[in-house]
């Protein structure tokens, strides 16, 4: 949920970031930004601080295990949040390999954490990856348990902000340093650490939070069968195809077998069993027609509302007019958007997250050619200042 669901729009939403960190984005926040930032201040101070408690991966997997993707909860240990919040650090800890023999001092630290020589010159400070042998064992332990691959999320959000900087592109983790990687990475992830509460109305004290690394067996999904349901008073009003800056035609062909599918399950397996009445779901809906779990998350401005808006959500406007749309809907079926057109679609939201691409060649030495044009350039400018 979180920023994950909030801010992947295709242009930046005024939420300027406020992190401490180095690598955060600034954005230039024009004056509509600015009117849309005004309309949503309007929209907040309706969420509690409970509500996004409540949709932490841990509270709510364990009610509805057997319809969701199987998962394992891992605590996280805080020398392991301070090594992930640390922008210092750019060094990916944990090898592949299982720890065998390292020694862990007081701290739970290795003392024969493996370095990374980045240059021979002596007068350069070398960095060390740090290392976390006891729970790298139990991520990896955890990783073999769920057949080898895994999606990795911390307490509510993934790092899907940072695929890109993956070797596969992808979030498909294998070792505890794919995962570290991509959290370290992630804007999302860091959010989840530093602003959980960031749109929530009370002004009592941030409750205290067991931060944990949720690992999900991973599974093909195809974006094309996600669903995300807003559910307000327990009842099921908004289905939006979730993927939505692209047209599925399947979906816009089946419209009122999905929605029908939904709320079927919506009514056996989710109605009055959340811990609150208002809340976001998102679903999948597979091959067969079973209708799966993905995630929860808090109904209110932090969480995307895809082909809705929040007024519409919550004054319940416009939704009525296309309930009766379709003749076939039944009286209480919710309101389904889905893109229409392949003329809508849009860029992908997350492309405002990526470097240039030049950039991550050269970190990651991808392309040798720019590597040697980068070494040439450096040493010509060194020449001319010499001269
Ligand atoms: N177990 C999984 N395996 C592969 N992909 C997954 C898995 N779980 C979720 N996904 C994909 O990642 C997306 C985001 O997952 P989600 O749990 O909702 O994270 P967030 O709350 O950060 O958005 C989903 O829409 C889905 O496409
Ligand atoms: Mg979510």
């Amino acid at each position: 949920m979180r920023g994950a669901d909030s801010v992947p729009r295709p242009t930046p939403t005024g939420k300027t970031p406020s992190f401490p960190h180095a690598r955060r984005k600034t954005w230039l926040r024009t004056d509509i930004e600015s009117c849309m930032l005004q309309r949503r201040c309007k929209l907040r101070g309706r969420m509690k601080k409970e509500q996004v408690l409540n949709c932490q991966f841990s509270f709510w997997y364990p009610r509805f295990k057997n319809q969701t993707i199987r998962s394992i909860v891992l605590p996280l240990p805080q020398n392991v949040k301070d090594y992930l919040l640390d922008d210092g650090t750019l060094v990916v800890s944990g090898s592949e390999d299982l720890p065998t023999c390292s020694q862990e001092d007081d701290d739970g630290n290795s003392d024969e954490a493996e370095d990374v020589q980045w240059s021979d010159d002596e007068n350069t400070t070398t960095l060390m990856a740090p290392e976390f042998p006891e729970f790298a064992l139990k991520v990896q332990e955890a990783i073999s348990a769920l057949g080898g691959s895994v999606f990795p999320k911390l307490n509510w959000s993934a790092p899907r902000d940072a695929y890109w900087i993956a070797m596969n592109s992808s979030l498909k983790c294998q070792c505890i340093s794919d995962i570290f990687l991509l959290f370290k990475s992630s804007d999302f992830i860091t959010r989840d650490f530093t602003q959980p509460f960031i749109h929530c109305k009370d002004d009592s004290p941030d409750p205290s939070l067991q931060y944990v690394l949720v690992l999900r067996k991973w599974c093909e999904l195809i974006p094309g069968a996600e669903f995300r349901c807003f559910v307000k008073e327990n009842k099921l009003i908004g289905i939006s195809q979730r993927d939505y800056t692209q047209y599925y035609e399947h979906i816009s062909k089946q419209k009122e077998e999905i929605c029908r599918c939904i709320q079927e399950f919506f009514k056996k397996h989710i109605q009055y069993k959340f811990f609150d009445e208002d809340f976001v779901v998102d679903v999948y809906r597979d091959s067969m027609g079973r209708v799966w779990i993905i995630d929860f998350n808090p109904f209110g401005e932090v969480t995307d509302s895809l082909l809705f808006t929040w007024e519409e959500m919550i004054s319940g406007n416009n939704l009525k007019d296309e309930q009766s749309e379709g003749a076939a809907m039944e009286q209480d079926c919710p309101s389904f958007r889905c893109t229409n057109s392949s003329l809508t679609v849009q860029p992908s939201p997350y492309l405002s997250y990526r470097l240039p691409k030049d950039f991550v060649d050269l970190s990651t030495g991808e392309d040798v050619h720019k590597l040697i044009d980068l070494l040439k350039l450096k040493r010509n400018q060194q020449d001319d200042e010499e001269s």
